[in-house]
């Protein structure tokens, strides 16, 4: 059963076995329809997209942002959830030659040559035009609309509906947790250290069962530069010297209106004292944002107790009514590590979503995600694991081999007793301190919500090492050291392949949501079959019908009775074997009883190949309606650009295929042509 869905756009892709399939798949009753694609105006101050839209700021927020990644859905009414509801869509990054249309046009914005043979932009000496920088700030963050089917099943935006609105990398967010108020985070901005300006580069995503959106901060270190004044946390998650992604730093701002719009990526100290520059504006980013979708006049709060790094996404543990509400994270970069958040309020199923009531929901989210414990994980050899707590008093345990041995994790970091703040901007050194297990980059979980088991994609690691090479380190220092992390990390049991270019599915299981003790198996090993692949680097035995790399999406579907479908969804940008692509397992489970070796010899031959994408995108973000009838993914970043001009690489069906056809991420939605329920 090879059968897979074409997305349209898909049908230019070369060279992919499973597109061949594909074809056949996709008159065997499934369609695929664009919706809501970057650039659908959300209202009535938006602009009808062409080819030739020229976006200013103004329109730019208030279209549908850029590069859609992580998403979800919220229903309205529990009678209409699966014809109508609010949809809350990450726009993770920009692609600059598209929303700039540099391509058609030859013309590069104010601060870049263009490369039209490579089909690149350098930046040059010149600032960047306020407009553009504006323009590229309200691409990004966040898009909340209504959504409906109509009578035929095709899918809308409801252009101004109440629901509709931007949060953007300028919009006004609250602080929560141990880090608000702290003087970790006074700024030039806010004083009080309370409030900052925008979630930024916000890419899976996770939800809460009282009907808010949680929006991740992945890769926003690279917004800003400090190029000196640097502390131990610039170092440990990379925050650049000397210039910024964009160059949003060099834009000038609107002195009628803030000055400082721009002048806060470039966290370089300036002033006497914190409130007087932005030296702290890194630390106001690296959160879980909670967003109410119900209420568009509320504002974003970064729920900091979730801790501070490049966080993927965040996914709610099972409920039990009296125990904690937990929420997993796993941190994406090589070598970094996941982590569990334990509430100290327990669950009381009176505060779970009722569909469209006016509720306080950001109140209820305060009560279970503003106190509680973090902690990151240690996967043990033998299939057990720890959850390693990341407390200022937490003892650091002579097992990690540290210096500092026997100390407070307080004092071995530099700070004052009981500075929780201050383990929560440091996490990573925290955790580094604890002994966590260095993964093979976390992505995405998800949780069985009957079993409790918990999936999460480690995407790839190019930077393993063979068992008994000792490891190396960011700044020449030891893991322990503030500020240190690992560069190259030997092979462990959870992350057991040098070179592992492909990934794997890892899982646990607690036997409550609350314990530190956990079991552990790999679900499945990514493959591709290639020449160059060592006899035991298959370890899954995968094939031409189930080769997949670089697993990054991922959703357990739960069906009912104990059973579910586990989506898989993959980023590689595209490969000889596969395009980027959606898979489907009904999984057997740790927790069914079949968990007697680490290395899961469970049912991957049932794993199948069920949509591929076109050229050089990523599949990314994944739900379904509650009757199951209709699967919404979205496709990131499709074309080759700036590899090749091979055109029609939009999934955007309206769009003619041209070499210089502007490509617009867009959602994806998957229904059967009967109207019956997606299956595997
Ligand atoms: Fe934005 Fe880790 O993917
Ligand atoms: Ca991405
Ligand atoms: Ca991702
Ligand atoms: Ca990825």
């Amino acid at each position: 059963q090879q059968d897979a869905v074409v997305v349209p756009g898909a049908s230019s892709s070369q060279g992919s076995a499973a597109l061949t399939a594909g074809a056949a798949a996709a008159t065997s009753g499934y369609t695929a329809q664009v919706v809501m694609p970057w650039g659908t105006p959300i209202n009535n101050n938006g602009q009808a997209w062409n080819q030739n839209l020229a976006f200013t700021p103004e329109i730019q927020a208030n279209s549908v942002g850029m590069h859609h990644d992580g998403m979800h859905n919220f229903p309205i009414s529990d009678d209409t959830a699966s014809s109508n509801f609010i949809m809350a869509l990450n726009n993770e990054y920009i692609d600059q030659l598209a929303l700039f249309d540099v391509i058609s046009t030859g013309v590069a914005p104010q601060g870049y040559d263009y490369d039209a043979e490579s089909r690149r932009l350098d930046r040059n000496d010149q600032p960047r035009a306020a407009d553009d920088s504006r323009t590229e700030i309200n691409a990004h963050g966040v898009t909340v609309v209504e959504l409906r089917r109509n009578e035929n099943r095709v899918w809308d935006v409801v252009r101004s509906s109440q629901y509709n609105r931007r949060v953007t990398s300028a919009t006004p967010c609250e602080l929560a947790g141990p880090v608000a108020g702290s003087d970790y985070v006074v700024t030039a901005y806010d004083n009080t250290g309370m409030s900052t300006r925008g979630t930024n580069n916000n890419c899976a995503n996770g939800f809460t069962p009282w009907g808010t959106y949680l929006t991740c901060e992945e890769n926003w270190p690279n917004v800003f530069r400090k190029d000196s004044g640097r502390a131990a946390d610039d170092n440990r998650l990379g925050i650049p010297t000397g210039s910024t992604r964009y160059g949003w730093e060099t834009s000038a701002g609107d002195a009628t209106e803030s000055a400082d719009e721009f002048a806060r990526f470039n966290a370089t100290p300036t002033g006497e004292t914190a409130a007087e520059d932005y030296r702290n504006e890194p630390r106001t980013f690296g959160y879980i944002v909670e967003i109410d979708p119900y209420n568009a006049t509320s504002r974003p709060v970064k729920r900091t107790a979730l801790g501070r790094f490049r966080h993927e996404g965040c996914w709610p543990g099972k409920l039990v009514e009296g125990e904690p509400v937990v929420f997993y994270s796993g941190h994406d970069s090589r070598n970094e590590y996941i982590y569990k958040f334990v509430s100290d309020a327990v669950w009381n199923p009176a505060d779970a979503n009722t569909a469209g009531a006016t509720t306080d929901r950001l109140a209820i989210g305060a009560k279970y995600m503003d106190a509680g414990t973090l902690y990151a994980a240690r996967f043990n050899a033998d299939g057990s694991g720890e959850w390693l707590e990341l407390e200022p008093d937490t003892i650091v345990p002579a097992s990690a081999g540290s210096r500092y041995a026997g100390m407070t994790l307080a004092s071995a970091l530099g700070l004052e007793a009981g500075d929780r703040a201050g383990i929560i901007i440091h996490t990573c050194d925290a955790a580094d301190l604890m002994g966590a297990t260095p993964m093979d980059r976390p992505e995405w979980g998800t949780v069985d919500p009957v079993s409790g088991e918990v999936y999460m994609t480690l995407t790839n690691n190019s930077d393993r090492l063979p068992e008994g090479q000792s490891p190396t380190f960011s700044n020449g220092s030891s893991i322990e050291e503030p500020g240190s992390a690992y560069d190259e990390a030997p092979v462990n049991a959870a992350n057991p392949r040098v070179n592992n270019n492909d990934g794997q599915v890892i899982r646990w299981v607690e036997p409550s949501p609350g314990d530190t003790r956990f079991s552990w198996d790999i679900f499945v090993f990514g493959a591709l079959g290639t020449d160059s692949e060592a006899d035991d680097y298959n370890r899954s035995s995968l094939t031409a019908q189930n080769y997949f790399s670089s697993c990054d999406g991922l959703w357990y579907d739960d069906r009912g009775d104990g059973q579910g479908i586990l989506w898989i969804e993959t980023d590689t940008g595209g490969t000889d074997v596969t395009n980027d692509q959606v898979l489907a397992v009904v999984p057997q489970g740790l927790s069914k009883g079949d968990n007697a070796s680490v290395i899961h010899e469970g049912n991957q031959a049932q794993l199948k190949r069920f949509a591929v994408g076109p050229n050089g995108c990523e599949v990314t973000g994944i739900f379904a309606t509650p009757d199951k009838t209709a699967l919404f993914i979205n496709i990131q970043h499709p074309s080759n650009w700036p590899i090749d001009d091979s055109g029609s690489n939009t999934p955007d069906a309206t769009v003619e295929p041209s070499g210089n056809v502007r490509p617009r991420a867009s959602t994806v939605v998957i229904q059967k042509a009967d109207g019956g329920q997606i299956a595997v």
